[in-house]
């Protein structure tokens, strides 16, 4: 077990999409998957992970890492879009990721927002991540109001997958998607829960932008708590977060200090928090 929240910082969007890229096919390939022993990623949708998903295509076509033996389950989905809306999380995946790269299509998982037992479809996704074993490394993004997948604040930490209502500030964010027009945002979704995300044997987040800056700050500055939901990963057994620098403006001074001091880009919150 790590003592502490890793947190890379690099210095723009790019930089961090180009880092995580990086990790998730180390890992893969680490992982050496096969048809027997596929290699189990959870995969976030939002504009956060979107230039991380045209790297992996990219690295894919240049014949540097394979999707083949790899399952997929996506965090999130919005009730009640179809599936074929373009703002839906299926047309997301498929348009920036699944249509680019070798993954077998039974070996991806998203929920279905159209089920008519919503809360069975929950049930099931859950048991499927269970029957994959598990989920290796869970990618996920963070809202501006600190929620990761939908885990609005207020969720449960021990909250599994579920139908979330989704809150103003999440609407407000999102209708960028939908023409600015907050009335065409879907007002409810299913989503992992913190629990679900907690489970996997690895959790990575990206926060880019200055308007995550708060989100970062609470997340792992302050105390574990279910108004922002991000600060559960402090009690992850392998947290890593990369971040930013316009991500990193509301952290205290000391703590981005030490990233420039040392020069490692790595900091450990636990412990700048004590010196
Ligand atoms: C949505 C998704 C989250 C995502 C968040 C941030 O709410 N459910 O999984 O992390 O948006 O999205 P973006 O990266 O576009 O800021």
């Amino acid at each position: 077990m790590l003592p502490f929240v890793r947190v890379i910082i690099r210095k723009n969007p790019q930089a961090v999409s180009e880092y995580i890229a990086d990790y998730i096919i180390s890992r893969i390939k680490a992982f050496s998957p096969s048809a027997a022993r596929p290699f189990v990623l959870g995969l976030p949708t939002g504009s956060s992970p979107e230039i991380v998903y045209g790297i992996l295509a990219r690295r894919y076509k240049a014949g540097e890492i394979s999707f083949k033996n790899v399952i997929t389950f996506n965090m999130d989905e919005y009730v009640g879009l179809p599936r074929d809306h373009p703002q839906s999380y299926h047309s997301f995946m498929y348009k920036h990721l699944f249509a680019h790269v070798d993954i077998q299509p039974k070996n991806i998982n998203i929920l279905d927002g159209n089920a008519s037992d919503l809360a069975k479809e929950c049930k099931d996704f859950e048991a499927k991540i269970a029957k994959a074993g598990g989920i290796d490394l869970f990618l996920g993004g963070v809202g501006p109001d600190g929620h990761i997948a939908f885990n609005e604040p207020g969720s449960s930490l021990n909250s599994r997958t579920r139908v979330k209502t989704l809150a103003y500030d999440t609407i407000l964010a999102n209708s960028r998607f939908f023409d600015n027009d907050l009335s065409k945002v879907p007002r409810t979704a299913l989503t992992v829960g913190i629990k679900t995300i907690m489970d996997a044997r690895e959790v990575v987040i990206v926060v880019t932008g200055v308007h995550k800056a708060k989100a970062l700050q609470k997340g792992i500055e302050g105390g574990v708590n279910h108004m922002w939901t991000l600060s559960a990963l402090q009690l992850h057994q392998h947290p890593l977060i990369v971040a930013d620098e316009d991500a990193t403006l509301e952290l205290k001074v000391k703590t981005v200090k030490v990233r420039s001091d040392t020069d490692t880009s790595c900091i450990s919150f636990q412990l700048t928090f004590f010196i």
